[in-house]
C-alpha cells in the first residue's frame, strides 16, 4: 500500500495576521512549510508528496519547499482549506493507495507519529491523530454569552494532523466536501459514514495560528544557552599600568605582554571563544600581527562579542575571579563592572568580578604576577 501525503499551505493565515501567509515565515531559518515537507520527506514510507500552495506562490515552489529527496509536487490551492485538499489529491499519483493529509502550519509533526497514524489508516481506512482536552469544556451558543452546557471532558479529543485515509475512503470523502462544509477530512469521512479510528496525537504537534503560537515554536527551538572558560596571566613588573577592564588601579607595578595585560578583558575573550567553540584570542587576535600588538583589553573584548553577534549569539551573564596579591581590587570592582557591561551588552547585574589573594603562594602569592578566571554564557536569539 504505497502511502502519499497532501501538505495543505494554501491559507491566508489571517488569524496571525501578517503581511505573507503564516506558513511562509521562517523559524529559526526555515519556513513553517519547509519544516512540514522535511518532515514527511524524512519518514521512511512516503513515497509521494503533494504541496498545496497559494495560486500565485506554485511558480516558486522550489524556493518556498526546497528540493525534497522524495518525489514532490506543487499544485494550487482552493478558497477552502477541504478545497486545497481536493486540489491536492487531483495531483496524487493513482499508485497511491493510502494518503495522509497534513497542515503546513504543523511543522513540529514528529515521525512517531507520521506512523502511528500510516499504521492506523493501513488498518481501519480513516484515522485522526488527537490529544485529550485539558480544561473544562463549555458549550457556549453562538451570539451569546451564557453557557448552554458543560461538555464531559473525557469524552472530548483534540483533531490534529495528519490524518490519514485509504484512497477510497478519501475520495468519497473529498467528494462529498464539495457540497458540505468541514474542518477536517475525518469530519466529511465520518458524515459519509465511514468510522474514522482516533489515535494518540502529540502535544507537541502545534498548529500555528496567532502570533503567540509563532513566539512560542521560535521560543522552542532557540539552542540550548552555551558555556565557556577562560583563563589569562601576566607578569608584574614596574612602570606599566595596573589595568582591568580599562579601569587603572594605581600600583607600581603593571602586567607586561604584547597587550596591555588586561587579564579580565582577556580571560573574557577565551571564555566567550570557549563557549562558541571558535577557537580562542591568539587565533583571532594572534600578537604577530601588529594590528593587535598594545591592543586596549576591552576592544578586543568588545570584537569578540562582534564576531559572536554575527553568528546570533550573545553573552548572556559574566563571571569574573581576579587572582592578585595586592593591591586590594574592592574598592575598584564597581567601576570595572560598569565598564564591562556595555561592551557585553549586558546590565551590571549580569556582569560579575570578584578578587581573591593567592595566600602567598606561588609567582602570583609572591606578587610577581596576576591572573584571571572567567565564565561566560551565551545564548543565541530566536531567529525569525
Ligand atoms: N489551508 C489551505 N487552503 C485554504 C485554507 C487553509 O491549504 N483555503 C491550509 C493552511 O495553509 C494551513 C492549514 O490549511 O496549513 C490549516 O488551516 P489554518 O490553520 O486555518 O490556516 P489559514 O487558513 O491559513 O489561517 P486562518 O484561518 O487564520 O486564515
Ligand atoms: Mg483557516
Amino acid at each position: 500500500m504505497p502511502v502519499g501525503v497532501i501538505i495543505v499551505a494554501a491559507g491566508r493565515g489571517e488569524r496571525l495576521g501578517g503581511r505573507v501567509p503564516k506558513q511562509l515565515l521562517a523559524i529559526d531559518g526555515r519556513t513553517i512549510v519547509e519544516r512540514s515537507v522535511a518532515a514527511f520527506d524524512a519518514a521512511p514510507d512516503i513515497e509521494h508528496i503533494v504541496v498545496v500552495l497559494p495560486e500565485a506562490l506554485v511558480a516558486d515552489a522550489v524556493s518556498i519547499v526546497g528540493r525534497p529527496a522524495r518525489p514532490c509536487t506543487s499544485v494550487a490551492g482552493g478558497a477552502r482549506r477541504q478545497d486545497s485538499v481536493r486540489c491536492g489529491l487531483a495531483a496524487m499519483p493513482a499508485g497511491v493507495d493510502v494518503v495522509l493529509i497534513h497542515d503546513a502550519a504543523r511543522p513540529f509533526v514528529s515521525g512517531a507519529l507520521i506512523a502511528r497514524v500510516i499504521a492506523a489508516a493501513r488498518e481501519s481506512g480513516a484515522v485522526v491523530p488527537a490529544v485529550r482536552a485539558r480544561d473544562t469544556v463549555k458549550r457556549v451558543p453562538m451570539g451569546t454569552s451564557t453557557v448552554a452546557e458543560t461538555v464531559p471532558r473525557d469524552e472530548i479529543w483534540l483533531a490534529q494532523t495528519p490524518q490519514g485515509f485509504t484512497r477510497r475512503v478519501l475520495d468519497e470523502a473529498v467528494a462529498l466536501g464539495e457540497t458540505v462544509d468541514a474542518t477536517d477530512e475525518a469530519a466529511l469521512a465520518e458524515r459519509s459514514g465511514h468510522p474514522v479510528r482516533v489515535v494518540e496525537g502529540d502535544e507537541a504537534n502545534v498548529k500555528i495560528t496567532t502570533a503567540a503560537d509563532l513566539a512560542d515554536a521560535r521560543a522552542r527551538v532557540a539552542p540550548a544557552p552555551r558555556v565557556g572558560t577562560g583563563y589569562d596571566l601576566h607578569r608584574l613588573v614596574e612602570g606599566r599600568p595596573l589595568v582591568f577592564a580599562g579601569i587603572v588601579v594605581p600600583f607600581e607595578r603593571g602586567p607586561i605582554g604584547h597587550s596591555d595585560g588586561d587579564v579580565v578583558c582577556h580571560a573574557l575573550v577565551d571564555a566567550i571563544f570557549g563557549a562558541a567553540g571558535a577557537g580562542d584570542i591568539g587565533q583571532h587576535f594572534p600578537n604577530t600581527d601588529e594590528r593587535w600588538q598594545g591592543a586596549p583589553g576591552l576592544d578586543l573584548l568588545a570584537r569578540a562579542v562582534a564576531i559572536l553577534a554575527d553568528g546570533g549569539w550573545q553573552v548572556a551573564n559574566a563571571d569574573v575571579t581576579v587572582v592578585l596579591e595586592r593591591p586590594k581590587l574592592g574598592p575598584h570592582i564597581p567601576a570595572i563592572r560598569a565598564a564591562l557591561a556595555p561592551v557585553l551588552g549586558l546590565t551590571v547585574d549580569a556582569v560579575s568580578v570578584k578578587a581573591k589573594t593567592n595566600e602567598g603562594v606561588d609567582a602570583v602569592g609572591r606578587g610577581e604576577a596576576v591572573a584571571a578566571h572567567a565564565v561566560v554564557v551565551l545564548r543565541r536569539a530566536v531567529r525569525a
